[in-house]
């Protein structure tokens, strides 16, 4: 039996153990919109607290009333047994409680250590002393596992060792509570399996996490309660022991999810997205795609497997023009566009779903609508030059409820929109592109609930039927089987091997995946089309 909206007592608690972080009746609205209602909540001290639910449940806001980002309308918050009344982010870091948010909050022209140390900048005879800060931050990483370079500068990395730097820097500031917003969104499963030793071994210190995701096996392998948030309020409160994905589904959505895309074999037809021979160059400085060859052809999926750091980010940034290529060259439906602008690209049927959705899809400040047509504008204007307010609302609403992209107000503005649904935003734009003739799909599900997962996957499989070359790359691998057709593994800037077939249906494709993408083990050397990628890389 669950414990469905039972009100919280202490009994299940030593009642001299203060919550590590307790909120009462809290209470938010933006505008119209309800983010928190009546939500109490506790957090006891070395617990991994799971918060789940639905884009847009309130789980963002509510945690960051808990840190003193936002303020409440209503309700208290207490932390180590003390009330907080005049609540703010520094309160919070002097008491332990630190935040790593869902988007992240570095600045990328700096390193590693001017980001960490920003704000509480450490000096020594009035100067500041980063070399302590660099070999205190080496210490955590390498305690800790984080595996962060402290000179490193921060838009030279991944996104995933991104995420690493906020964790450290919660760590450097002393914090023994750690709230991190959906900090596996981007990780690859290795990546994941490193986070939750560190977590683990946090919690073993006398730490306190909470951890929101949209994950459902991750809650179920580390959290020892799982708080389930539905429309603004605390709908469900359970012990992990025994927990099913299923029950937490149920709580999260009030009806049951299909898990698994239903999805008929492709029928490939001619090639449309052909990248030959190419080498790509890192922001670094070093060879990142050395080599690489393939086609997606109309009407198939190809996936991409690869540990972070292997080339993907580089091979996108190619293939969409946002890199020079060094060498080779990339055909979008015929057309050599090798050296081409972006706006070429699109023009010759690419649509792109990027990594990271605020540095490269979305403009945060304009509205719902404006975002759909982003790129959209030329194909929109009529004769004189006037945008067609009437044919962009239109479009807007059909998207707005195919996607079902909440709020539902096309004028919103994106920027106050929950994570999930700022993704959708992403996706139904590029999926819906005119004449799109191929798609460079990144992380297309980052952020997104169960539910919302489920409709992007059948759209995904839809555009695949409608004939789209779909190229994916993600760090959920689970996503990249059910959704291709072919998996390639990319591992130090070419493709060592291709799954199809039997291959990709096998019940152990996912460790045999993990060991390509790690160079544990080579491939068959079955390159997905031609010959140059599949020797001399892996080994
Ligand atoms: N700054 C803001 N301005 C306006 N509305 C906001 C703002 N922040 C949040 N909201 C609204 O509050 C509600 C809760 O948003 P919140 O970001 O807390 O959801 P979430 O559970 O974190 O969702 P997700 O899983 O998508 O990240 C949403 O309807 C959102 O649109
Ligand atoms: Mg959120």
């Amino acid at each position: 039996m669950l414990a469905m909206s039972e009100p919280l007592t202490q009994s299940a608690v030593s009642p001299r153990v203060s919550p590590a972080l307790e909120l009462r009746g809290v209470s938010k609205s933006y505008g119209g919109v309800v983010a928190n209602r009546d939500v109490s909540l506790q957090v006891m001290p070395r617990s991994i607290h799971a918060l789940v639910g639905e884009n847009g449940a309130g789980k963002s806001t509510l945690m960051k009333i808990a840190y003193g980002h936002a303020r409440a309308d209503a309700g208290e918050i207490w932390i180590k047994g003390e009330r907080m009344t005049r609540h703010s982010v520094a309160r919070s870091i002097r008491l332990g409680v630190g935040m790593v948010h869902q988007h992240f909050m570095l600045v990328g022209p700096l390193t590693v250590v001017e980001n960490v140390v920003l704000g509480q900048e450490p000096v020594r005879g009035g100067l500041l002393d980063l070399d302590r800060a660099a070999a205190e931050i080496r210490a955590l990483s390498q305690r800790f596992g984080l595996d962060v370079d402290p000179l490193a500068k921060v838009e030279d990395l991944s996104v995933g060792q991104q995420q690493r730097v906020e964790i450290v820097k919660v760590l450097w500031r002393g914090c023994d509570v750690l709230i991190l917003d959906e900090p596996t969104a981007v990780l690859t499963p290795g990546e994941v399996r490193d986070l939750f030793a560190v977590l683990r071994g946090l919690v073993a210190d006398g730490m306190t996490v909470v951890l929101i995701t949209h994950k459902l096996d991750e809650v179920l392998a580390i959290a020892s309660v799982v708080t389930v948030m539905r429309r603004g309020q605390r709908v469900a409160e359970l012990p992990a022991a025994g927990l099913t994905a299923e029950q937490i589904v149920q709580a999260m959505v009030g009806r049951p999810v299909q898990l698994q895309v239903d999805k008929s074999p492709a029928s490939p037809g001619e090639a449309r997205l052909r990248v030959t021979g190419l080498h790509v160059t890192s922001s670094r400085g070093t060879p990142a795609v050395r080599g690489l060859d393939l086609t997606v052809r109309a009407g198939e999926i190809l996936g991409i497997a690869g540990v972070e750091g292997n080339g993907q980010t580089e091979l996108i940034e190619a293939i969409v023009g946002l890199r020079a290529v060094d060498r080779g060259s990339v055909t979008i439906a015929g057309r050599d566009v090798t050296t081409a602008s972006v706006a070429a690209r699109y023009e010759a049927g690419l649509a792109h779903v990027p990594e990271d959705r605020h540095d490269r899809a979305l403009v945060l400040d304009y509205s719902i609508r404006d975002n759909l047509i982003l790129g959209l504008q030329r194909k929109m204007v009529r004769v004189l030059d006037v945008l067609d307010r009437k044919r962009m609302s239109e479009r807007a609403a059909r998207l707005i409820s195919e996607f079902d992209i909440r709020p539902t107000d096309p004028g919103f503005r994106v920027g106050g929109m929950s994570g999930g649904n700022q993704q959708k935003v992403v996706v139904a734009r590029e999926l819906s592109r005119e004449g799109a003739t191929v798609l460079v799909c990144a992380q297309p599900t980052r952020g997104v609930d169960i539910g919302a997962n489920e409709s992007i996957h059948r759209r995904i499989v839809e555009a695949r039927d409608r004939g789209l070359a779909i190229l994916l790359f993600s760090a959920d691998l689970s996503e990249l089987r059910s959704l291709s057709d072919r998996i390639a593994v990319l591992y130090k800037g070419a493709l060592v091997a291709t799954l199809e077939g039997p291959a990709l249906a096998a019940p152990d494709v996912l460790d045999r995946l993990g060991g390509l993408m790690t160079g544990a083990t080579t491939g068959a050397a079955k390159a997905p089309d031609a010959s140059a990628s599949a020797s001399g890389v892996a080994s």
